[in-house]
């Protein structure tokens, strides 16, 4: 096994899935390390998530800044210092500025909650539902200036349980925990 990968995890909200990254590099079912966890709100249940899993943590709100530039130097600083190599996005709901690529260029990642190129955005999955697809999934992609865009790295479809969006998401989580280490350990070996 090659030496243990140091990335930090992005995540804007409850954090279920930077939860699984965090047991599966407990448990070395993933060859990594979290550093360090970055949110944009620091209100959001993750922060407790990572203060029980005792990994540090940047909580930066953006309208403390006045430009994007700003708000990412700020996160680069606590990259820098926590020799994260690796970006991995987990619910992080704002759109990666140049500060940030330029200074991880193809060492972003990201994962969504559909088989993208369909239903980029915010709410994948009641998006899906709204159109009637039997067939949805999760996406694990490298990350561009767009919205959920980028070169895809792995995609697992999931049916749609019809009219119960609460068990679609449900089987969609379960799904995402597991691709995405499956995925990340491609990419770090
Ligand atoms: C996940 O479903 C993730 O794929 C999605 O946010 C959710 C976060 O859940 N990301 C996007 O929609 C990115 N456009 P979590 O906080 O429980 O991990």
């Amino acid at each position: 096994m090659t030496r243990k990968m140091k990335i930090a995890v992005f995540a804007s909200g409850s954090g279920s899935n930077f939860g699984a990254l965090a047991e599966a590099c407990e448990k070395g079912e993933l060859n990594a390390e979290i550093v360090l966890m970055v949110t944009n709100k620091p209100e959001a249940f993750v922060v407790e998530r990572a203060r029980k899993a005792n990994i540090p943590i940047a909580a930066v709100r953006p309208k403390d800044y006045e430009t994007k530039e700003a708000y990412e130097e700020v996160i680069l600083a606590a990259l820098r210092e926590s020799e994260a190599e690796w970006l991995i996005l987990a619910g992080y709901m704002r759109l990666v500025g140049q500060t940030l690529l330029k200074a991880y260029p193809s060492k972003i990642i990201n994962i969504h909650p559909s088989l993208l190129p369909s239903f980029p955005g915010k709410d994948a999955i009641g998006q899906a539902m709204g159109h009637g697809v039997k067939v949805t999934g999760v996406t694990v992609h490298l990350v561009d200036e767009g919205m959920d865009t980028g070169p895809i790295l792995a995609q697992r479809a999931v049916d749609v349980i019809d009219g119960d969006v609460e068990k679609t998401a449900e089987a969609i989580h379960a799904v995402e925990h597991e691709l995405y280490k499956d995925a990340l350990n491609k990419l770090f070996c």
